[in-house]
């Protein structure tokens, strides 16, 4: 996993979303634990929370009382407050909640803990009352700064203990501020947030559709929306000119660190524009959220063409932190009697790669973890180049004569890694090894977000067998005006007006100019082998809202979990949702997918055959 590093200027404190610590008081508590300071001191307060951590020392025992807002100790002395109260203190159990009555004190000077933001203080208890009494924890709380967290596989299925870690209530209480600058921020451009059906019709967006079956209907499903995008676009036909929803999609797909198969979009559709009114809002967004996030964004965001990323990184997603640009050093080999190299270049490929300076000093073993990413990546093998002392090493370095080895650009002390094969292939392998590269030889900046566009998609990509159509964005895509030709003569060729926006080799969101003209949206579905009776069956809906006058459309959606986790500075998506599904796409807490009683499935019209 690519370490994820954000300027921050300050980390985010739970309380610090204008919520006074008057509104917080309730009928049980007069203030919030962690937001007792110096000056509370001789203040009488009424607390509640759960039992961090007690210890005895001898009679007067220290409790750590926490809340949403932190951790404050209460003291149990049993010479004030009696024998009787610190003696039910020391026998209180881990995550007991607990109702503490008693006075602010200023600690001594040598009894302040500098790593607590109360640690200037301490509440001396007069009175104390169990209201929740807890079972030993299946899962600690409270946590030694040594001390390892449980397996997360342990933590999801006690996800509510696991919850209470002060680094989950953080990206949470983030993850809500996030939410909240959104609907503002958008509220305040004249977009309307409007709700849209979560039993619906498939939507294509490239990944198998979670289908739910009608008891009323036998044999009928409806899907889950895998996004709100032709609700989106009707919305516009309709005329409500600016939406925006923070919008659940659901997406039947293979898993990794930064994909759910249940996740939240920012998702946006503005009429009568064009993409660079949909990118200067989205920017605008952006800016927003990291401004919410306490991190920062450059003044100006780069644009890159996809070819461009591709051609220069391997992959539409470049993290764009670190240099090491792909070379094509298929001439040095052109010609040449190889085994590595032939076979690909004689059937079309080429050899790239990346150069890494100083990259001599890597092991033998480090390179052969970097092949086996390669390997897991769908590549043959990689081929290994260095000058040490001007000598060049590395079975290349036998076919190759010096006006070759020239072409490899290679100085004193440094590394080539390069691929053969169809760059649909070496591309994002070599992306990979990019970042892996990157992260071992320490290239990749602290506190830097380098975000781009990434514009002029391709319409469409040809399966490399049947060379069949697939739409890359979705078959809504408007083509790229200069390109509408190569629709009748190259499809393949035709760019889109689609664009993405990454940061540090994330995808964040993306999104397109539509088509508004229905002649052209049944030419696409034709292009994409979609025949009219089908077009008609699925998407008859959107047709014929094309066909009742559209404006001009275009929007974007934005990844909400993915900004979330990367403003939070979390490597994982689970991170920052309260209950999210494992990679197996189970949620272990509340035990699901599940069996369903025989009855249910015969109402639902459904037979299950056991494997
Ligand atoms: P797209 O499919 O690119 O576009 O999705 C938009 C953004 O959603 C996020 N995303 C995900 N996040 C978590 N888990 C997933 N499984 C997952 N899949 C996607 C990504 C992505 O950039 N309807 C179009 C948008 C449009 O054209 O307006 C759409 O859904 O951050």
């Amino acid at each position: 996993m690519i370490a994820r590093t954000f300027h921050r200027a300050a980390p985010i404190s739970p309380l610090a979303y204008g919520m006074s610590e008057s509104a917080l008081a309730t009928t049980h508590r007069s203030h919030l634990c962690g937001a007792l300071r110096a000056e509370h001191a001789g203040t009488h307060v009424r607390l509640g929370g759960w039992v961090h951590r007690a210890r005895d020392l001898g009679g007067l025992v220290f409790v750590d009382l926490r809340d949403r807002a932190g951790l404050v100790q209460v003291s149990f002395d049993p010479s004030s407050a009696g024998a009787m109260l610190a003696a039910q203190a020391a026998s209180l159990g881990a995550e007991t909640v607990i109702l503490v009555e008693g006075v602010v004190a200023e600690r001594p000077a040598a009894m302040r803990n500098a790593d607590m933001a109360t640690g200037s203080v301490e509440v001396r208890a007069t009175a104390l009352r169990i209201v929740g009494p807890a079972e030993t924890p299946a899962i600690p709380v409270a946590r030694g700064k040594s001390e390892q967290l449980a397996a997360e596989e342990l933590r999801l299925r006690h996800r509510h203990l696991d919850l209470r870690r002060d680094e989950l209530q953080h990206n949470l209480v983030l993850r809500h501020r996030l939410m909240q600058r959104t609907r503002r921020y958008l509220s305040d451009a004249g977009f309307l947030e409007i709700e849209t059906p979560i039993l619906t019709k498939p939507t294509p967006e490239g990944a198998r559709d979670y289908l739910v079956p009608s008891r009323v209907h036998p044999g009928e499903f409806y899907a889950l929306p895998q996004s709100p995008q032709i609700y989106k676009q009707l919305l516009m036909v309709s005329g409500f000119d600016r939406y925006f929803q923070i919008a659940r999609c659901f997406r039947d797909e293979d898993l990794r660190a930064d994909r759910q198969p249940e996740f939240t979009q920012i998702d946006i559709e503005a009429s009568f524009g064009a993409q660079d009114d949909i990118t200067r809002l989205a920017e605008g967004l952006v800016r927003a959220l990291w401004a919410e996030g306490n991190s920062t964004v450059s003044a100006t965001i780069p644009r890159m063409t996809y070819a461009d990323a591709m051609e220069r990184y391997g992959i539409d997603r470049p993290d764009l932190r670190y240099g090491m640009e792909l070379e094509d050093v298929s001439e040095a080999f052109r010609g040449v009697e190889f085994p590595f190299t032939s076979a690909a270049l004689d059937a079309d490929g080429r050899v790239r790669g990346i150069r890494v300076a100083g990259g001599a000093t890597l092991s033998r073993k480090q390179l052969d973890e970097i092949d086996a990413i390669v390997k897991s990546a769908g590549a043959r093998g990689l081929l290994r180049v260095k000058r040490v002392n001007g000598v060049l090493q590395g079975a290349a370095a036998k076919v190759l004569d010096d006006a070759r080895a020239s072409l490899l650009r290679l100085a004193d002390g440094d590394l080539g890694l390069y691929l053969a094969g169809a760059d649909r292939v070496t591309g994002p392998a070599l992306d990979r090894v990019r970042q892996d590269v990157a992260q071992r030889m320490g290239l990749v900046p602290e506190h830097v977000n380098a975000f781009a566009w990434i514009t002029d998609f391709p319409m469409f990509e040809r399966d490399p067998q049947s060379g069949a159509l697939g739409a890359v964005h979705h078959p809504f895509t408007a083509p790229h005006p200069d390109d509408v030709e190569l629709l009748d003569t190259a499809p393949w060729m035709a760019r889109a007006q689609a664009y993405d926006l990454v940061l540090n080799g994330t995808e964040l969101g993306g999104g397109s100019i539509r088509i508004s003209d229905p002649a052209v949206q049944a030419r696409i579905f034709g292009l994409l082998g979609v025949d009219a009776e089908t077009a008609r069956a699925r998407f008859g809906f959107l047709l014929e809202g094309l066909r009742a006058g559209a404006p001009p459309h275009g929007g974007i959606a934005f990844g909400f979990d993915r900004i979330t986790m990367l403003l939070a500075g979390a490597t994982s998506l689970r991170d920052v949702i309260a209950f999210p599904k494992t990679t197996t796409a189970r949620a272990l807490f509340e035990g699901a997918p599940s069996p369903v009683p025989a009855a249910d499935l015969k109402d639902l019209h459904i037979t299950v055959e056991h494997a």
